[in-house]
């Protein structure tokens, strides 16, 4: 942890992120920046406005979307200020100014979630509003409203639309947030014209792009450099080609993470369904690509696993075809879900990150997946994973 980590919040929500990215230039933990520092001073006004906001309703309930067929009691309506959507390409900053502008803001009623996980959340919740009251018309107000009676802020990091499931829930979803007075900050490698296009169900999600236009200021980060590249280090984590030397590596990582444990196939229990790992041990998972990514998984099931184990070893990874689209995305949702959760990964595949799909459709989203794997190479990631698997193997 450095050392703006350990400062208190108070510190910060009086400063405000303009001040405290200063203060980061600064201390040298930041690279100046003019790009970001034009995003901070948009993030800086919001702030302001977010100081000024007349108090909403008190007494919160842990859990974001839990509780939510209590009633709750209607409330005045006060102007909100409008939300942010931050886009830009990977590794720019996106997700370290949000999160410096959330740490800053003074509310108490605040909430920072990797949009899939939200998702997670809202499938979950729907589905047991439905099953406990099956006569329910629509469950979605009723689960707008109670996000709202918690929460004024809402940051989304990583906007995405993966499927049309999601597409058409989220248009009223968001809709009903707005009318409550739901604050959305969010980041995304997306533009907002550009979300779920090309799709099937494309046109049917216009409607919300407009309301996404109508309720969040566009902010575009285009820094000159990808700073993960940046702190790129050669490691041993990305080990090509797949042969029996890279298996051989694999094994000797996986024995050091097993710590004395045998190895043995492993069942995840999720809610109505199970995931198998092919083998497991200790803190330590280990798949084929084939068994990890080529089989009809979800970002449910991706994000179960990096919170059950803290080291991800995948086998012979191979190129993708430019038609396999599903076999990129789920790739994709597997390195969203590591990467968001701090896991570590050791890989042996048939080629570079770079080179594993390069011109099918979604190759810009895999260029994102290319920088992650890039930072989830690097020396800082490997000591925060290694601790993560050390009190992991501690606490088993
Ligand atoms: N000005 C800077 N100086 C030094 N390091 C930086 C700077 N800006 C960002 N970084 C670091 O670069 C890494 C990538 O930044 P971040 O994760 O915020 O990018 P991103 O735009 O959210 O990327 P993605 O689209 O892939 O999510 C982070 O570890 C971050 O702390
Ligand atoms: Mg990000």
């Amino acid at each position: 942890m450095n050392d703006s980590n350990v400062i208190d919040s108070s510190v910060l929500q009086r400063q405000g992120p303009l001040a405290a990215y200063q203060a980061r230039l600064a201390s040298g933990e930041l690279r100046f920046d003019p790009d970001q520092e034009r995003v901070v001073k948009s993030f800086n006004q919001l702030w302001m406005q977010l100081g000024n906001l007349p108090p909403r309703r008190s007494a919160p309930r842990p859990g974001l979307l839990t509780g939510l067929l209590r009633r709750v009691k209607p409330e005045p309506q006060v102007k909100r200020p409008r939300g942010l959507y931050l886009v830009g390409r990977v590794g720019r900053g996106k997700t370290m100014l949000m999160d410096l502008f959330f740490e800053c803001v003074p509310l108490q009623r605040k909430e920072r979630i990797h949009f899939l996980r939200f998702m997670q959340d809202v499938h979950k919740t729907l589905y047991d509003m439905k099953r406990s009251h099956p006569n329910m018309a629509d469950p979605i107000p009723p689960l707008a409203k109670n996000i709202a009676s918690r929460v004024d802020l809402l940051c989304f990091d990583e906007f995405q639309i993966n499927d049309i499931a999601d597409a058409m829930i989220l248009g009223r979803l968001f809709e009903a947030l707005f009318a409550e007075g739901v604050i959305i900050v969010t980041t995304s490698n997306t533009v907002p014209g550009e979300l779920f296009q090309n799709r099937p169900g494309a046109d049917a999600f216009k409607p919300f792009i407009a309301i996404i236009h109508r309720e969040l200021d566009t902010v575009e980060l285009d820094s000159p450099r990808d700073y993960r590249r940046g702190r790129q280090q050669e490691q041993t984590t990305w080990i090509t080609p797949a042969d029996s030397q890279a298996k051989k590596c694999l094994d000797e990582i996986f024995e050091k993470y097993a710590a004395g444990q045998e190895a043995r196939p492993y069942t995840i229990q999720l809610s109505g369904r199970t995931f198998e790992v092919d083998q497991a041990a200790g803190s330590v998972a280990r798949f084929s690509f084939t068994s990890l990514c080529e089989q009809p998984r979800g970002p449910g099931d991706y994000i179960a696993l990096a919170k059950q184990f803290p080291v991800i070893l995948i086998d012979d990874v191979r190129v993708i075809g430019d038609e396999e689209t599903n076999l990129a995305r789920r790739f994709i949702t597997v390195i969203d879900a590591l990467y968001d959760n701090g896991n570590l990964l050791f890989v042996s595949a048939e080629a570079s990150p770079d080179e594993l799909f390069t011109t099918g459709e979604g190759a810009d989203a895999f260029a994102r997946t290319a920088s992650r794997l890039a930072e989830m190479g690097s020396e800082s990631w490997l000591e925060r994973g290694a601790q993560a698997a050390r009190a992991a193997h501690s606490a088993l």
